[in-house]
């Protein structure tokens, strides 16, 4: 009886230090060590760089496709000309190397942060886009599809 109750102390020990939430404040980290060269301090992008990733996502995390679209954005990348607040882009987005955990996590500190979005995209669903990987230009053609259907 006593192992058992010594067991969930640790158990519960254990879990306060790795759940501290979907958007944990390592989201603002990982972003800053993952995606600020690209996309900047303040979400906007660069011209002729990365395009924003703010005031854009939030019509696109509050529908099913539009959270598969920026998961699979993560997971595979992103190669070819688009169009962001009128302004074209002719980039290419790298794989991020992060786990589904720490994808959430930025993803979630993106939404929030850039987007007024209470929106979370849970890490089931960056495993779930891993698991169907897709070719960077095949991304793309996702991301029209999506936006013409949410109007963005
Ligand atoms: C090396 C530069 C680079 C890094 C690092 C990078 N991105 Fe990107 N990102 C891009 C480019 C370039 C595009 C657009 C690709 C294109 O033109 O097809 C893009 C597109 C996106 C989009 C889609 C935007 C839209 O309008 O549909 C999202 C979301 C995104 N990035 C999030 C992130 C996050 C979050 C990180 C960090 C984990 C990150 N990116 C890291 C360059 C980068």
């Amino acid at each position: 009886m006593r192992w058992r109750r010594n067991h969930l102390l640790i158990t519960c020990a254990l879990l306060a230090c790795v759940g501290s939430g979907p958007v944990s404040a390592d989201g603002a980290a990982l972003y800053t060590t993952h995606c600020v060269a690209c996309h900047q301090p303040d979400g906007n992008g660069a011209e002729g760089l990365a395009p924003p990733v703010a005031g854009v996502l939030g019509k696109l995390a509050g529908v099913p496709g539009g959270r598969e679209y920026l998961a699979q954005v993560m997971v595979s990348g992103m190669v070819g000309k688009i169009t962001s607040r009128g302004v074209k882009y002719d980039g290419s987005m790298p794989a991020v190397a992060l786990t589904d955990e720490e994808m959430a996590s930025v993803m979630g500190y993106v939404l929030s942060t850039f987007n007024a979005s209470s929106e979370e995209i849970p890490a089931a669903l960056f495993a779930k886009a891993r698991g169907k990987r897709m070719q960077p230009a095949a991304v793309r053609k996702q991301r029209e599809r999506i936006r013409a259907e949410v109007g963005e």
